[in-house]
């Protein structure tokens, strides 16, 4: 079948088309016809080597961690889904015609969600329900989210806005509107942004989701008024002062239909106005990355698989 994937580490350009074999479901996987497959910084990540020291890949390597698509085998002991369903979540190899999936991750695709938007939607959504749940913000309460205009920072201001949290969110003045209309307090990041955010929120603010990782964690902590307060997805470093670096490795599997059914929930009632900043042909990858990495986008960037 066709892929993009990589069999060397490397900029853009090792990102080519590949002939791979058609993976099998295992028991209580399913495999999936691809429609979509949403784009994340992890994929560039590994694809340029920086994370071979502590995580290789095995070439030929696929990219591609979440995705929408049609169900079109079915493994061993998944008795509630069958060939046929529309689903999303959490995959492997999704860059792809067909990827597998856990079955107990994903979650029936509703018929006006389009499959760009579910595709965008499972690791973001799953990401930024673990970032809330280490802090659990009561209402009322005020959470700062850096880089809130990216994927997870999207997502994460949308969860907590509904949930009667004020977001104080920091991002390029570019995305302010855009903050303003997810219902966030907008703040530019960069230098003087604790001054900015104290301005921004007289009350103080009550924790700190870091989805950036741009060296915020020590100003972050003073301003939270402790490392208990803080989370980071971003900034492994933040480990030293007491701060939660949380990788998804430790927390429970069940986030996943948690986070991708909140997300769904807040879709059906236009609270979640996740916008693609692009979508591209699969073909396009090496656009798609590039895109990604220079690291300034609203909401997420998504691959289309034409089949
Ligand atoms: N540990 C985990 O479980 C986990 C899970 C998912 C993602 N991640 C990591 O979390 C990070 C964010 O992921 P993502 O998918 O949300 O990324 P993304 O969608 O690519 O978003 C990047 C955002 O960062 C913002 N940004 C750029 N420079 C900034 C700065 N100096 N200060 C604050 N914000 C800045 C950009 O905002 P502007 O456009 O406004 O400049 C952009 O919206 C990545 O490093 C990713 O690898 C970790």
């Amino acid at each position: 079948m066709f892929a993009m994937g990589f069999t060397e580490y490397g900029g853009t350009e090792v990102l080519r088309t590949l002939d791979v074999p058609e993976p099998e479901p295992g028991p209580g996987e399913v495999r999936v016809r691809v429609k979509a497959v949403g784009v994340n910084p992890i994929d560039w990540k590994l694809r340029s080597g920086a994370m071979a020291g502590f995580r290789p890949v095995q070439f030929p390597y696929v990219p591609g961690i979440e995705l929408a698509g049609v169900v079109d085998r079915v493994g061993e002991g998944v008795p509630d889904l069958r060939a046929g369903d529309e689903v999303l979540g959490p995959a492997v190899a999704a860059y792809a015609e067909l990827a597998i999936a856990r079955a107990e991750q994903v979650l029936a695709k509703p018929e006006q969600v389009p499959w760009e938007l579910a595709a965008a939607l499972p690791v973001a959504s799953e990401t930024a329900y673990r970032m809330l749940a280490h802090v659990s913000p009561a209402a009322g309460q005020t959470v700062l989210v850096h880089g809130a205009a990216g994927g997870v920072g999207s997502v994460a201001t949308a969860f907590a806005v509904a949930d009667g949290v004020r977001v104080v969110g920091t991002a390029g003045e570019v995305n302010h509107d855009y903050l303003r209309s997810l219902g966030a307090v907008p703040v530019t990041y960069g230098e003087g942004w604790p001054e900015r955010v104290r301005a921004a929120a007289p009350e103080g603010v009550d924790a700190v989701l870091d989805t950036a990782g741009r060296g915020v964690i020590e100003e972050s902590v003073a301003l939270a008024g402790g490392p208990d307060r803080v989370v980071t997805i971003a900034d492994p470093g933040a480990q030293r002062l007491g701060v939660k670096f949380s990788s998804g490795l430790t927390e429970p599997r069940s986030y996943h239909r948690e986070g991708i059914g909140r997300a769904l929930e807040l879709i059906a009632q236009d609270r979640l106005p996740l916008p693609i900043w692009r979508a591209y042909p699969l073909v396009e990858a090496p656009l798609a990355h590039r895109a990604s990495e220079e690291g300034h986008l609203r909401g997420k960037i998504v691959l289309i698989v034409e089949s």
